[in-house]
């Protein structure tokens, strides 16, 4: 699709990728087509006409390549294969086809700041010291038997890990140690991603979620981190995540790839300040778009230690939020989530009265972050409005990060309650558990009794079956307001218009989109009754009413309106 403008009253460049509504898929955990316990690409296809429905235009599929699945596929051992479990390149190849002949786009996701121990090149890295590959990697001489510096990885422990057989030599992971470090200071390294980028853009995909990309550039000087933790480390953030020279690096990768194609880049690009987003989604950025995740992370200090958490109110949530938009404005254009795979669901974190964390408060974050000027991303079972699900025990869990982050939290004195508590809060997991189809044993995510991971258990309430129908329900919300984004007279202003915040009490979130018409949006994000002053005509509400009282509507708990400043459109 690509709206025709009714005459140039934008001053915003028109470009496919802001007209997208991206549905963003993790496939071990979507639909089973073959029973095993663990969703594939078949099963993608197969669940087409339900996206649809859905009305969304393009597919972010999260790894599917070649993998050990250490990371559940965030480590690929072969950047050109199909994990088998997955099913096959001709599968793949199936579903790009089916879902083009749907008006459907995907994009994949590129994880090429690291790969898995078990590629074939680090694999020859690890044989032979001298073999070429050996400088794709990131080898360093420890000291005296120790690491070569005192870096904590993303996924807990020293980012060192010996080589075995060779003394005092150690390889670097940024994560988990079966996902070593890709070397970008290598000409040779880089000429091979490229290749491989370009050979995956001419297959016919839409363009990339690139991910962890911020952290490609290492200070050389590989120099101690402050220390932060009581494991005696500091974290690699400090000294790998956005740091001096990785312009050459970001510059070189779109020349050389992104650029030359008509396609779409979204960086995941954690560790950028507000200030160089010119750099990155600015008229010659690096990437068409990027993740903020400055207000994503509200409820903990650090999106990697989830023991340090806030007291975050409303009011934090609308600053935080507004301030990532007028940043984005500034420079470029931003992709806007609630939900993805590293996050809990976005109804148990920020619906903080449980009462309410159900259709009304799914449905209320629903227009809160769907009408941001931005490409919105929908994460899987989030248009149904699925929960987080408590696990009791951290044997439950299958996520590296989960497992870590309880450690840790042990580490830091925190009892076992507290521990779980955190990991329960915000493991990864919450977000992984299958996708409830319907309101069977196994919530039609196949038809047996398998699955990687357990279910949350709550598919009797909430199933796709069930709301697909419904035409109040959670479903039925976001197929509306994909409708008035993209199918409706208000589109232009929706997709191309300004953003501007609205002032409202601090529990109430309010923006308006400015273009040939005004569009506001109220969220009440409290369990109180708040009042609002405008006027128009409602064009979604999450109750059957908006009361009115003195010339004033009255918003009720969790209540969210979209509202059109001048009805004398459509
Ligand atoms: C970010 C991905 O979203 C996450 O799932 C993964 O664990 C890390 N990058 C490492 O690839």
């Amino acid at each position: 699709m690509t709206i025709k403008l009714k005459e140039q009253r934008v001053s915003e460049a028109q470009n496919f990728w802001k007209e997208e509504v991206v549905y963003q898929i993790y496939p071990k955990s979507f639909y089973d087509s073959d029973n095993d316990g663990i969703g594939d690409i078949k099963g993608i296809t197969q669940k087409l006409d339900y996206l649809v429905d859905l009305g969304v235009t393009m597919l972010w599929i999260c790894p599917i390549f070649t993998s050990p699945m250490v990371d559940n596929g965030y480590d690929i051992a072969d950047y050109k294969g199909i994990q088998t479990e997955f099913g096959s390149m001709a599968d793949l190849e199936e579903l790009i086809a089916a879902a083009k002949a749907k008006n459907i786009k995907i994009i994949l996701d590129l994880v090429v700041n690291h790969s898995s121990d078990e590629h074939a090149w680090f694999q020859t890295a690890l044989a032979d010291a001298d073999s070429p590959y050996r400088d794709y990697y990131i080898f360093k001489a420890g000291k005296e038997g120790n690491p070569p510096n005192n870096w904590r990885s993303i996924f807990g422990g020293s980012v060192w890990e010996p080589v075995p057989n060779e003394e005092n030599m150690f390889y670097f992971h940024t994560f988990d140690k079966r996902q070593p470090d890709l070397n970008w200071e290598n000409p040779a390294l880089r000429a091979e991603i490229y290749e491989m980028i370009n050979w995956w853009l001419e297959k016919g995909i839409a363009g990339f979620r690139i991910d962890s990309i911020t952290f490609i550039k290492k200070d050389q000087d590989y120099g101690d981190a402050p220390i932060d933790g009581s494991d005696g480390l500091g974290s690699v953030k400090h000294k790998t995540r956005n740091r001096p020279g990785i312009e050459q690096f970001l510059t070189e990768l779109n020349a050389e790839t992104f650029k030359k194609h008509e396609c779409v880049s979204v960086g995941e690009a954690p560790g950028v300040t507000y200030e160089e987003f010119d750099q990155y989604i600015g008229e010659d950025g690096y990437f068409n778009m990027i993740f903020d995740f400055h207000y994503a992370d509200i409820d903990v200090e650090n999106g990697s230690e989830w023991f340090r958490q806030t007291n975050w109110q409303p009011q934090d949530l609308k600053e935080l939020l507004f301030k990532s938009q007028m940043a984005i404005q500034a420079s470029g254009w931003g992709a806007n989530f609630l939900e993805n795979h590293d996050q809990p669901r976005s109804l148990s974190k920020y619906i903080t009265d449980k009462n309410y964390q159900n259709e009304i408060g799914a449905k209320a974050l629903g227009a809160l972050f769907f009408f941001l000027r931005g490409t919105p991303f929908i994460y899987q079972g989030q248009e149904i409005g699925m929960k987080n699900f408590q696990r009791e025990t951290i044997e439950d869990f299958n996520d590296v990060s989960s497992i870590d982050n309880y450690h840790r939290s042990l580490m830091e004195g925190f009892s076992e309650g507290e521990a779980m508590n955190f990991v329960n809060q915000r493991s990864r997991d919450n977000g992984r558990t299958p996708f409830q189809w319907d309101a069977s044993d196994n919530a039609g995510f196949n038809h047996s009794d398998q699955a990687w991971l357990k279910l949350s258990g709550d598919q009797t309430e909430i199933n796709a079956a069930q709301q697909v129908n419904q035409a109040d329900s959670v479903f039925a919300f976001y197929k509306k307001m994909i409708q008035l984004r993209n199918h409706s007279s208000a589109c232009e202003t929706l997709i191309y218009g300004q953003f501007a915040p609205i002032e409202a009490s601090d529990a109430v979130i309010a923006y308006e989109r400015i273009g040939d018409q005004t569009i506001q949006v109220f969220v009440n994000l409290s369990n109180q009754i708040e009042a609002i002053e405008t006027s128009g005509e409602i064009l979604l509400n999450n109750y059957s009413q908006l009361q009115e009282r003195a010339g004033r509507y009255l918003l009720q708990p969790y209540q969210a309106v979209v509202i059109r400043k001048d009805p004398t459109h459509d």
